[in-house]
């Protein structure tokens, strides 16, 4: 059995959605390290691969082992087709995110966060973490505690301040409700508004009493967040993940006002390199991420005093990853077979999510990269993982996404200078993975990849002969 207290060296990086998904977040646990699911999006993936039919059975499988089998019954015959869906026939849809989800969004994301987590550690003792990104506050709860039922070791998050994170954690450990303060924007009417999760009143069938309590380990980018967290946070943090604006994924805007370079990416300058000295002297175990996937930039964290690094950008586009295989095979004939200039072609979008977080694209031909692609696609929101929170006059909540049909979007009190270049992120990442839908006009949702500026060295995973690689490849290349 695994020492669960021994400190990981590598963590996969949680890469949402759905691309260290359990096979991806297993091969790594497997091999020793944190192998990281994302929790993003869990529950409209749960979904659409119960309505393609679950080829291999592995999805009720781990449904086999939820606490709440009549539940799971509910969930099969609403969505699950053995024999897959129709040619251009669309999935069926969960309902949205918000600050007082229906029972069934929380029901169907506790189940999802539940498999995933489950398949992970399946038939082994290795270390499983999963992520979340701070800024889906609508989803994060029932994800975290579908996750601890099925006994998650880690959970990581970033792109926000999750400070409320560690007290949730306490109270699921207790089987307890717990609550996260929205973070509004625009018009703000209803201050002392919080998002609750309870699990009794959701499950009141599943007897439960206590549940293993994972660490918690938050993403960051600055040593002022880390210190903000180490000092005012309810609970307890137990490290974090040092990531520069390098890395795959969304990164941290640029400190200061927002400059952007002739390319038109945010310029990011030494004031932006986190202070890893002060981080060291909070006394809590780190890692590095962003560019640190060699066996080199391994040993220079190490001696920065990190327990090792973080990597995303390597593991995204092995063989066990959930990217598609056509997107896989697209992008290493692109920066391993010809001659482009790789670094050149990343390209930090400020504007391509609704997040307001830049977000790094690696341009791929047929993928919303391409402007007039970008442009074709009839603006719908329909999953709403990223929709900003704010309240009307009364009080009431209202959702916004800056990829919506604009009109919506301004009726609901948002500008139109912010729907500019907006990217749909929800559709996309799922077609990024093959569960791309199908809207009920027949446009079909089309990928957008994301990869950090190490996508530059994935040749160095690649084995003599072949085209493509394992995580396992990507271990040994880390720790030769
Ligand atoms: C495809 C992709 C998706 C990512 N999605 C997430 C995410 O959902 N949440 C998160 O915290 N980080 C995400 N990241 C960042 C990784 O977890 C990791 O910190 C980062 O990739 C490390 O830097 P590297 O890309 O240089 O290896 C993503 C990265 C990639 C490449």
């Amino acid at each position: 059995m695994k020492n669960q207290n021994c400190l990981p060296m590598i963590i996969q990086g949680g890469m949402g959605v759905g691309v260290s998904n359990w096979r991806l977040a297993k091969s790594v646990s497997q091999l020793g390290h944190l192998g990281v699911v994302s929790g993003t999006g869990i529950n409209t993936i749960l979904i659409r691969r119960l309505q393609d039919g679950d080829l291999h059975g592995e999805v009720r499988r781990a449904m086999n082992n939820f606490p709440d089998q009549i539940y799971t019954a509910e969930v099969l015959k609403r969505y699950f087709s053995p024999t897959g869906r129709k040619l251009n026939e669309s999935y069926k849809l969960s309902s949205l995110p918000s600050c007082s989800p229906s029972i069934s969004f929380l029901k169907l994301t506790v189940l999802a966060s539940f498999v995933e987590v489950f398949l992970a550690k399946e038939n082994h003792q290795g270390l499983v973490g999963i992520n979340f990104l701070e800024k889906l506050q609508t989803s994060n709860l029932p994800g975290i505690y579908g996750a601890m039922l099925a006994e998650v070791d880690y959970i990581l998050m970033g792109a926000g301040i999750p400070r409320e994170i560690p007290s949730v954690i306490d109270h699921f450990s207790k089987n307890e409700a717990a609550s996260i303060k929205p973070t509004l924007s625009g018009i703000i009417k209803n201050e002392e508004a919080r998002i609750t999760f309870s699990p009794k009143d959701i499950f009141p069938g599943i007897n439960i009493f206590t549940l293993k309590k994972p660490k918690f380990i938050a993403i960051v980018s600055s040593s002022t967040l880390a210190t903000h967290l180490a000092k005012k946070t309810i609970g307890t943090i137990d490290g974090f993940i040092v990531e520069a604006s390098t890395a795959g994924g969304h990164n941290a805007p640029p400190r200061g006002a927002m400059n952007l370079n002739t390319k038109g990416e945010p310029i990011y300058g030494l004031k932006d390199n986190a202070d890893i000295e002060a981080i060291k002297n909070l006394g809590l175990p780190f890692w590095l991420a962003g560019t640190f996937g060699s066996p080199e930039k391994l040993k220079e964290a190490k001696l920065a005093g990190a327990v090792g690094v973080q990597v995303g950008t390597a593991f995204a586009f092995c063989e066990e990853s959930g990217i598609s295989d056509d997107l896989k095979k697209a992008t290493i004939d692109k920066w391993v077979f010809s001659n482009i200039q790789p670094l050149e072609s990343i390209f930090t979008d400020p504007l391509a999510s609704p997040t307001d977080f830049p977000f790094k694209i690696a341009p791929i031909d047929g993928t919303l990269s391409e402007e007039h692609l970008y442009l074709a696609r009839p603006r719908k929101c329909d999953l709403g993982y990223l929709r900003q929170i704010s309240t009307d006059q009364e009080g009431n909540f209202v959702y916004r996404c800056p990829s919506e049909p604009i009109e919506d979007f301004i009726r609901k009190g948002g500008n139109i200078e912010e729907t500019r270049n907006r990217k749909c992120l929800c559709n996309a990442l799922m077609s990024n993975i093959g569960l791309g839908q199908i809207q009920k006009n027949g446009y079909q949702e089309l990928p957008l990849l994301t990869a950090g500026d190490d996508l530059i060295h994935i040749q160095q995973y690649i084995r003599e002969g072949k085209n493509s690689y394992s995580a396992s490849d990507v271990i040994s290349y880390l720790t030769k």
